[in-house]
C-alpha cells in the first residue's frame, strides 16, 4: 500500500533557530499579524522575535488575546486585523493555542466564511504564508495539518483537518520552552507522548509515521523528567522540543485515535489543560486497547528497553503500559478530582462527551474501533 507523507516545508531547529531563519522569513510577506498571548508578551519571547522583524525590515502587527481554549470568536478578531492593517503573511508564537489560532485565521483569510464552516471539509484554496514558533513540547501543532478550535455555539473543540493547515516555516528553538513552568512542562510532555503512541498504534500507521513515532516515544521517556525537574537543562528541552516535532509529523502522517478523541470534549467541556486531560486518559486508554494490540505495544516495550528476555508477549504490551504509568505519576498528574472537577457533573456529561469523542473520528483510528459504550466506561473510570 502507498502513503504520502508530509512536513512543514522548512524547519529551522536547534539552538539560535529564529536567528537563522531571517532569509527566509524575509520571503514569505512584508507585513506579518503574529498571533500570541499575553504571557509570551511578558516572557519577552514576542519582543525576541520582534527585533528579528525589525532588523529584516518586516512590519507587523500583534494579536495577543489567545488563551488557553482557542474559539472561533479570536479567530475572527484575528481577522479583522490582518485584513484592517493590511498584513500579508502570519506568525503564530506560543503554545498550541495561540499556533492552532493562527493557522485557523490563515484557512479563513484564503477561503473566507466562517472558521465553523471547516470542521470536515477541505480548504480548496490557497492560504497565506504561516510561521509556527512553539514555546511548549508539546502539540507538535508546528508540523501538524490541524487546528483545534472551539465554537462557542456547540461547545465542541472542533477539529480542522487539512494539507493546507501545515505551516511553511516551523522555528523550533528550545530557549522559548526554558521558562515553561513544571506543570505545562509535564502536561504538554506527556500531549507529545500521546501523539507519538497514538501514531504507533493507529490503523493508519505506516513505516514513516512508526520511525518518528518510536524516536520522539524514546527521547521522551529518556528526557521528559529531567526537563520537569530541571527546566533549565537545555540539553533536555531541546530533546524534548525535537520530540514534540517528531511526534507531530508521526501523528499528522498517520492519526491521534481514542485518547485525544475523548480528551477534546473534556477540555471544551471542563476546560482542563489539553496536555493534562490526555495524560488522565492515557494509561486507562492505553490498558483497554492492549488486548487489541499486543504486538505494538510489545514492540514499544523493546524500543524503549523496559522488555526484559522470556516475557511473554502480553506482559511485554504491558510493560510499556506500566513504564507509562510511572512516567506520569513521577511528573504528578493530576486527577480530575484534583483538579478540583465535581464527579456528579462529570458524570451529567459523559453522555455528551462520549457522542461528541466518536463524532470527532479519532476513536474510529483504533485498530479495533470502540463503541459508544467503552467510550462511556473509560470516562466514568477516570474517578476510581
Ligand atoms: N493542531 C494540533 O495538531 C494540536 C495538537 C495537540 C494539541 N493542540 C491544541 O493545542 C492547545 C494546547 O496547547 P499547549 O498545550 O501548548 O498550551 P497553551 O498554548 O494553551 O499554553 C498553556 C499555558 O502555558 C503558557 N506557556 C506556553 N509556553 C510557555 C513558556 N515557554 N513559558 C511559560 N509559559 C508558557 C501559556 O501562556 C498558557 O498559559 C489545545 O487547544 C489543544 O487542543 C493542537
Ligand atoms: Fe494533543
Amino acid at each position: 500500500m502507498a502513503h504520502m507523507f508530509v512536513t512543514p516545508n522548512y524547519i529551522c531547529m536547534g539552538e539560535g533557530a529564529l536567528g537563522l531563519s531571517k532569509d527566509h522569513m524575509k520571503k514569505l510577506g512584508s507585513k506579518a499579524l503574529i498571533v500570541t498571548d499575553a504571557s509570551m508578551i511578558k516572557l519577552n519571547n514576542v519582543k525576541k522575535l520582534t527585533d528579528v522583524l525589525n532588523e529584516i525590515e518586516i512590519s507587523y502587527e500583534i494579536y495577543s488575546d489567545v488563551n488557553c481554549e482557542p474559539t472561533n470568536l479570536m479567530v475572527e478578531d484575528g481577522i479583522k486585523i490582518y485584513k484592517e492593517k493590511g498584513c500579508d503573511f502570519l506568525i503564530g508564537i506560543g503554545g498550541g493555542s495561540p499556533l492552532d489560532t493562527m493557522k485557523a485565521i490563515a484557512a479563513v483569510i484564503g477561503n473566507g466564511g466562517d472558521v465553523c464552516d471547516y470542521v470536515g471539509k477541505p480548504l480548496t484554496e490557497p492560504l497565506p504564508k504561516t510561521v509556527s514558533i512553539p514555546t511548549t513540547a508539546g502539540t507538535g501543532t508546528e508540523a501538524s495539518r490541524a487546528s483545534v478550535i472551539t465554537n462557542t455555539r456547540t461547545n465542541v473543540k472542533m477539529l480542522l483537518h487539512d494539507p493546507k493547515l501545515m505551516t511553511d516555516l516551523a522555528i523550533v528553538d528550545p530557549v522559548f520552552t526554558l521558562t515553561a513552568p513544571p506543570s505545562v512542562t509535564a502536561a504538554t510532555g506527556i500531549d507529545a507522548l500521546t501523539h507519538a503512541i497514538e501514531a504507533y498504534i493507529s490503523k493508519k500507521a505506516f513505516i514513516m509515521s512508526d520511525t518518528y513515532a518510536i524516536s520522539a516515544i524514546k527521547r521522551i521517556f529518556s528526557n521528559l523528567y529531567e526537563a520537569y525537574t530541571n527546566g533549565s537543562n537545555v540539553y533536555a528541552r531541546n530533546q524534548m522540543a525535537v520530540a514534540s516535532l517528531e511526534a507531530g509529523i508521526s501523528f499528522t502522517n498517520s492519526s491521534v485515535t481514542l485518547v485525544h478523541g475523548m480528551s477534546r470534549p473534556i477540555g471544551a467541556l471542563f476546560h482542563v489543560p489539553h496536555g493534562l486531560s490526555n495524560a488522565m486518559l492515557l494509561c486507562k486508554c492505553l490498558e483497554f486497547v492492549t488486548p487489541c494490540i499486543v504486538d505494538r505495544l510489545s514492540n514499544l516495550s523493546k524500543e524503549i528497553g523496559v522488555y526484559q528476555v522470556g516475557m511473554s508477549d502480553i506482559d511485554a504490551a504491558k510493560a510499556i503500559v506500566d513504564a507509562t504509568k510511572s512516567l506520569c505519576k513521577s511528573l504528578n498528574i493530576q486527577t480530575l478530582a484534583e483538579y478540583g472537577l465535581n464527579k456528579e457533573e462529570f458524570f451529567e456529561k459523559i453522555d455528551k462527551m462520549a457522542t461528541d469523542a466518536i463524532a470527532s473520528g479519532s476513536p474510529g483510528n483504533t485498530r479495533v474501533p470502540p463503541t459508544k459504550e467503552d467510550l462511556i466506561s473509560i470516562y466514568k473510570s477516570l474517578w476510581d
